[in-house]
């Protein structure tokens, strides 16, 4: 979703402006656009669609100045234009933001009987009109942010360029994420660490209400009326970890680092001499655990899914599960002693955090597995199981899920232990099934010709395809479906094996693909009867399975991916890579925009 920059200094900002950016498209959007002070007045240059145009534009017609804002704009109030892109301005303040307004219309009814005449479609711009409003008011632009914010309902990240101000830049946020970066002779305030990489590791995050005023020198933060102290960090992210390597597309390169970031993840949750997990002091006594919640959204609910598996059959916990965005409005009763567990890649993720939120006012202890240890979630949460998974920079997951899923199978045994329902011995064998698991998925990401082979033959000139699993290999035919038509627009659907009779198998003909996720395990027979099913009615079956699984169903595919058998438990983490590949390919087969897939956003932090 959005992504905001600001930089003030004392050298042209433009450059590094555009950079900061570039760091930001990651999270998805249609607009584009930065403004600067030129001689004090508000300059400002703006483009619909990708940051090319942008930078055309600024070749053109360049834009000089000390100070200023960028923004990269997920459409929400207002088509993707130029006019309605940020930084949105009056003749006295431009801003940009992400999140929404949600009192804009009662804003703007007040501020057009006012007077005041509006020249964009967003929510946005209220906040310009406020603060166009305060000022005339005769207030100072410190005053002017400190009695909007008292206005604006809703979850947004903002800043404000004021003309004749060449000496500061201001930022508020609520709900949304901002962060201030400390340079030499230089500040920046933007979304993320990411957008701050290129020039500063030091990073000082800023809280909900906080409302920020930046010159060259330093920040000076506020909550209300009364200047907080906020700590400088050091951010763990380097320009180097935001390349592409030698890879074509950010997801493949992030799909090729699974081995490293489970092996590093693993470094963190067991200990490899004693085969034992090792998790960190958590606010929680398993024994006196009553019942698990988990909540997420997307690719991260699957992993809910996934894990609602492993909590069942090995600490043998009841496990509820649900999308965030219906149970954050479902009010369900929680019982007492219970747990919620909310995973989040960005860690930011609105409905998310909401469903947090909720089950934290059900007093639920409440822990999270996030990708982004700084994030929103990871703060409001008792206690932080970090998947170490590094930047994930393609808007479609991949390391991050799979990494969450290793996180989440280490907190389940370590739960089973301590409820007394796994023995040493089977938590040894589940250990070191893990521990053998980034060679596996090594195994799995060398097959690649294989995959290139079925998405350019098979699936890419399909316009629907079926994934169908059983047991915890359901979650990931969903999972690969879901991945399928993010990136190449191709309309697919997961099912359970079981489901199939019961519908989608009127499907079927020769020109829907199924994709079978089948490993040998407890459930084979029954998706191997799902198989013989689908291949009755002339359907085109991809199996992917291992030895055993392609020796008995193989010879009745249209293509087999024979995969290295692994311990059941750790069979859904490895069984991801393969639908990823089978994804990416067709993706690259079909020349769609792998790494920003159209209307996606990376973190949704908008309702
Ligand atoms: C799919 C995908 C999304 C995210 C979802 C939640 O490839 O990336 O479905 O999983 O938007 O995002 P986080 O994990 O940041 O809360």
């Amino acid at each position: 979703m959005c992504g905001i920059i600001g930089v003030i200094g004392n050298a042209p900002v433009t450059p590094s402006l555009v950079e900061a950016l570039k760091r930001l498209e990651y999270r998805g959007y249609d607009s584009a656009g930065v403004a600067t002070l030129v001689n004090g007045h508000i300059e400002r240059r703006r483009t619909e669609g990708k940051l090319v145009n942008l930078e055309a534009r600024l070749a053109k017609d360049p834009l000089p100045g000390t100070i200023g804002i960028g923004h990269t704009r997920w459409a929400t109030h207002g088509k993707p234009s130029e006019r309605n892109a940020h930084p949105i301005a009056t003749d006295q303040v431009a801003i940009v933001h992400n999140g929404i307004i949600e009192n804009f219309q009662e804003l703007k009814n007040e501020l057009v009987a006012e007077g005041r005449r509006f020249d964009s479609d967003t929510d946005t711009e209220v906040v310009a009109q406020l603060l166009t409003s305060n000022l005339e008011r005769q207030m100072s632009p410190q005053q002017a942010m400190g009695k909007a914010m008292e206005r604006l309902r809703g979850a947004f990240a903002l800043v404000a360029l004021f003309t004749g101000r060449h000496d500061i830049l201001m930022g508020a946020r609520r709900g949304s994420s901002l962060a201030v970066g400390h340079g030499d002779g230089e500040m920046y305030i933007g979304t993320d660490a990411l957008a701050l990489a290129p020039f500063t590791k030091r990073v000082t995050y800023l809280e909900d209400d906080d409302w920020v005023v930046l010159t060259a020198k330093g920040a000076t933060i506020y909550q209300g009326q009364t200047e907080v102290k906020r700590e400088v960090r050091q951010s763990g992210i380097s320009g180097a970890m935001m390349g592409k390597g030698n890879h074509r597309h950010f997801m493949l390169k992030e799909i090729h680092e699974q081995p490293s970031v489970i092996g590093d993840t693993l470094q963190t949750y067991l200990e490899p001499a004693t085969r034992l997990v090792t998790l960190p002091a958590l606010p929680c006594d398993w024994t006196k655990v009553s019942r698990l919640t988990m909540t997420a959204c997307g690719t991260a609910f699957y992993a809910c899914m996934v894990a609602k598996y492993w909590f069942e059959r090995l600490a043998r916990l009841p496990v509820d599960i649900e999308v965030a965005s219906e149970l954050r409005y479902r009010e369900p009763p929680m019982s007492e002693n219970g747990v919620c567990i909310a995973v989040s890649q960005s860690g930011e993720t609105v409905d998310t955090l909401a469903a947090l939120r909720y089950a934290k006012a059900q007093k639920q202890t409440i822990l999270s597995v996030v990708n982004v240890p700084e994030s929103a979630i990871a703060r409001e949460s008792h206690a932080v199981l970090p998947t170490l998974a590094g930047p994930e920079i393609g808007v479609a997951s991949t390391k991050a899920f799979t990494t969450q899923l290793t996180v989440l199978l280490a907190a389940a045994i370590g739960a089973g232990r301590a409820r007394r329902n796994l023995s040493r011995e089977e938590e040894m064998r589940l250990a070191g099934a893990l521990i053998e698991l980034p060679a596996h998925i090594n195994a799995a990401i060398g097959m690649e010709e294989q995959f290139r082979w079925i998405g350019q033959e098979i699936l890419a000139d399909a316009r629907d395809v079926l994934y169908i699993g059983r047991g915890s290999s359901f979650p990931i035919a969903l999972e690969g479906a879901l991945k399928l038509k993010e990136i190449s627009y191709i309309h697919a659907e997961g099912y359970a094996g079981g489901e199939m009779k019961h519908g989608p198998i009127a499907l079927i003909d020769e020109m829907v693909p199924v994709v079978v996720v089948a490993p040998s395990d407890a459930v084979f027979d029954k998706i191997a009867s799902n198989f013989e099913q689908v291949k009755a009615r002339g359907g085109k079956l991809v199996l992917l399975s291992d030895a055993e699984g392609v020796s008995r169903l193989g010879s009745q595919a249209a293509a087999s991916i024979i995969l290295p058998r692994v311990e059941p438990a750790v069979a859904p983490i490895l069984y991801t890579v393969p639908v990823q590949l089978l994804a990416y390919y067709t993706a690259v087969a079909k020349g769609t925009d792998v790494d920003q897939p159209r209307n996606l956003a990376k973190s949704v932090t908008v309702e």
